[in-house]
């Protein structure tokens, strides 16, 4: 794999791997493909690392913990976007960027994208004040795919609401899941124009309405399309 020369929080760093991350609304299928994704990586032996955000460390754990218990649904939206940048620093440091300088490929169940949809579009935050703390954050590094998993948002309900009733998911993930449709057409939109505008040419609209698999057949497509992995 060709080494290229970032530029990481202010540094210029040398590193190998390449970053993919994923995003999209409710039971979209985000974390189902990400562990997809790593498995073929995986019986390929390509060095990879599947983490999520928020919750890729201890602290991040934590903070997760706070964001997505329902019981905590009355929290400031100053505060829910202070503390997903606060996990998004921490797991970039200490996960992501070591990842990446060790030549993994680093698969990242959501990034920054869910935080420009979720509290800039559908909350209404600052966007310039996004943008200033993920520099601060990341510097200049942007993910080398971003796969957007698009799927109806009464699609992607339902399915949460299965997983819900048989205990797969749990309560902690499920926050969002109550908001009201509205919402979830928001954060759809919001994935949509970002897929549109395909800033950096980073980003791969997928229809996560298919199977699993041949959602997954679409991933394996743009990651061979964007360089990722040789066909
Ligand atoms: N393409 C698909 N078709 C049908 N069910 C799916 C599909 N992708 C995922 N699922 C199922 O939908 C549920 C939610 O998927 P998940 O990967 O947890 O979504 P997300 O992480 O985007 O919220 C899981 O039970 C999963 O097995
Ligand atoms: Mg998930």
């Amino acid at each position: 794999m060709q080494k290229e020369i970032g530029f990481i929080t202010g540094r210029c760093c040398i590193y190998s791997g390449k970053l993919i991350t994923l995003c999209g609304g409710e039971g979209a299928g985000k974390s189902t493909q990400a562990k997809k994704i790593f498995d073929f990586f995986q019986s390929e032996n390509i060095p990879c690392i599947l983490t999520k955000e928020p919750g890729g460390t201890k602290i991040g754990l934590m903070i997760r913990k706070i964001l997505l218990s329902p019981e905590n649904s009355d929290i400031y939206n100053k505060t829910e976007l202070l503390l997903y940048l606060a996990d998004r620093a921490e797991h970039f440091h200490k996960v992501i960027v070591p990842g990446l300088q060790n030549g993994k490929i680093v698969i990242c169940d959501r990034f920054i994208d869910s935080t420009f949809v979720y509290q800039g579009e559908a909350r209404g935050m600052d966007i310039d004040f996004i943008n200033y703390v993920h520099k601060y954050i990341l510097g200049d590094f942007l993910p080398d795919l971003t796969l957007v998993l698009d799927c109806r948002p009464k699609s992607g309900l339902e399915r949460v609401d299965r997983d819900l009733a048989c205990g797969t998911r749990t309560e902690d993930e499920s926050r969002f899941d109550s908001e009201k449709i509205s919402f979830h057409e928001k954060i759809r939109a919001g994935f949509l124009k970002l897929a549109e505008k395909n800033e950096n040419a980073r980003f791969y609209l997928i229809d996560a309405e298919k199977t699993v698999d041949n959602v997954f057949e679409s991933i394996k497509s743009a990651i061979i399309e964007k360089g990722i992995i040789q066909n």
